[in-house]
């Protein structure tokens, strides 16, 4: 197990996918093999960055496309320079909840708005850092859509299935572009299925992590 960089590892996929689960329970597994690890969430993980996330999914928040584009990367921004970067220096692993791939799923092929307009956000906000490895977690909207809003949904997930649609065509569409950095994973069947497959994924990079708790 290479533990001499630290790496930073990304969890993607459309509302109700169930990565959040899988992302914690990665984390966990790393942390059996004695790796350093952080665990974080976008939006979130600094103060301001938490504070845009409240105003980014409050439902009672009027957001246009444009500035909902721009409080994302204002939100990332400030988790790389604060966090993420000097983590990464420090030789410790960064395990992210979510990260640009999602401003290009959500707001680009959800949104609509211009691929390059995006591309160039997604730029600046991660001040060019990219994932060494991003897992994307895929299942049909119907079922996503039902675990998602289990418990109320928040202003994004009350978006509806067409754009749901249209986010999980574009993290298809991201993994299918950047095939040395993402692994797709079908995230239906239970947890533990869906955790053998992202570890086997896992170890395709090099990291390979035992399953038991
Ligand atoms: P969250 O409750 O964290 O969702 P999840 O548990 O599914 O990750 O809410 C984050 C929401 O913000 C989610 O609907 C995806 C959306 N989002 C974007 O639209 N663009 C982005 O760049 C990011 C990071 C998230």
């Amino acid at each position: 197990m290479p533990t001499t960089a630290g790496r930073f590892i990304t969890f993607e996929g459309a509302d109700g996918c169930g990565k959040s689960t899988q992302t914690a329970r990665f984390v966990d597994a790393l942390k059996r093999e004695g790796i350093e690890v952080l665990h974080l969430r976008e939006p979130g993980g600094t103060k301001t960055s938490e504070a845009i996330r409240e105003l980014l999914l409050n439902p009672a928040s009027t957001v246009s496309p444009l500035c909902e584009l721009l409080l994302f990367e204002a939100s990332r921004a400030q988790l790389v320079t604060e966090v993420i970067e000097p983590t990464l220096k420090r030789g410790m692993w960064v395990v992210c909840d979510r990260f640009l791939d999602s401003t290009s799923a959500y707001q680009r092929s959800g949104r609509n708005l211009d691929a390059k307009l995006v591309e160039e956000a997604n730029k600046i906000g991660s001040n060019g850092l990219v994932p060494d490895v991003t897992f994307v977690f895929d299942l049909p909207v119907a079922e996503a859509l039902r675990r998602a809003t289990h418990g109320g949904s928040d202003r994004m997930e009350g978006e509806g299935e067409a754009f749901q649609e249209n986010v999980r065509q574009g993290f298809l569409q991201i993994a299918r572009e950047n095939p040395n950095r993402c692994e797709i994973i079908d995230a239906g069947g239970s947890k533990e299925e869906v955790f053998s497959r992202v570890l086997k994924a896992a170890a395709q990079h090099g990291i390979t992590l035992s399953e038991d708790r």
